[in-house]
């Protein structure tokens, strides 16, 4: 039997570490953050699609630290601006904005725009890298709308101005383990769950 997998979060982000900590309960692996490998701030995200920055990152801290890495790029997609911010969306509103001037800058781009042209959808983009370089990507989306103002605590990012219009509720109204369901970055860790057990199960834990 291998010793157990360790796997690195590549993420500055501890709003995505935590839900990253959930999506992988159960799987046998344990979890560290690049805060606990003593790598600080953000990593690069300048390729111009989800699928390349997480690949990116994921390679690049799976080759440097030796260990097998988990990192992922998402974003928010508005229909009524043409797909922004997408890969910009945690930049959007200026390199060192908070969530807070993220959103109102987002609200004020949309000012005027009646509800039936709000949709949205968050997109997540994980890859899983080894120190020898195979990488595997897993996708999820999650469709919605843009609110007219923001409401609700939870989460992180534009989750207080994502409406579910389903649930009549904002991403940051829902309990985690409901967001962790519904959510893109749930919908690609269910995928990466799965990558993730063969690959213990195929007996390369290091
Ligand atoms: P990145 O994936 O670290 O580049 O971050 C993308 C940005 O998109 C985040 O900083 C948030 O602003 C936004 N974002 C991504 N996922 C979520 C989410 O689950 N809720 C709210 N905002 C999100």
């Amino acid at each position: 039997m291998g010793t157990r997998l360790k796997l690195l979060i590549a993420s500055a982000n501890r709003g995505k570490v935590s839900e990253y900590r959930a999506l992988l309960e159960g799987v046998d692996c344990d979890l560290v953050s690049i805060e606990d490998v003593g790598i600080s701030g953000d990593l690069d995200e300048s390729g111009s699609t989800y699928e390349e920055n997480a690949r990116f990152k994921a390679v690049t801290c799976a080759a440097r630290l030796g260990l097998v890495t988990l990192a992922d790029d998402s974003g928010l997609e508005v229909e009524a601006l043409g797909g922004e911010p997408g890969v910009h969306s945690a930049r959007y509103a200026g390199e060192h904005a908070t969530d807070a001037q993220r959103i109102s800058y987002l609200l004020k781009k949309l000012d005027g725009v009646p509800p039936e042209r709000r949709g949205a959808r968050f997109v997540c983009v994980i890859a899983i890298a080894t120190p020898e370089g195979d990488v595997t990507c897993c996708r999820g989306e999650c469709a919605g709308c843009i609110a007219s103002e923001p409401r609700g605590d939870r989460g992180f990012g534009y989750d207080p101005v994502f409406l579910l219009p389903e649930l009549g509720l904002t991403m940051a109204e829902l309990p985690p383990e409901v967001k962790n369901r519904l959510s893109h970055r749930g919908k690609a860790g269910a995928v990466a769950r799965e990558v993730l057990k063969q690959f213990i199960d195929g007996g390369r834990s290091r």
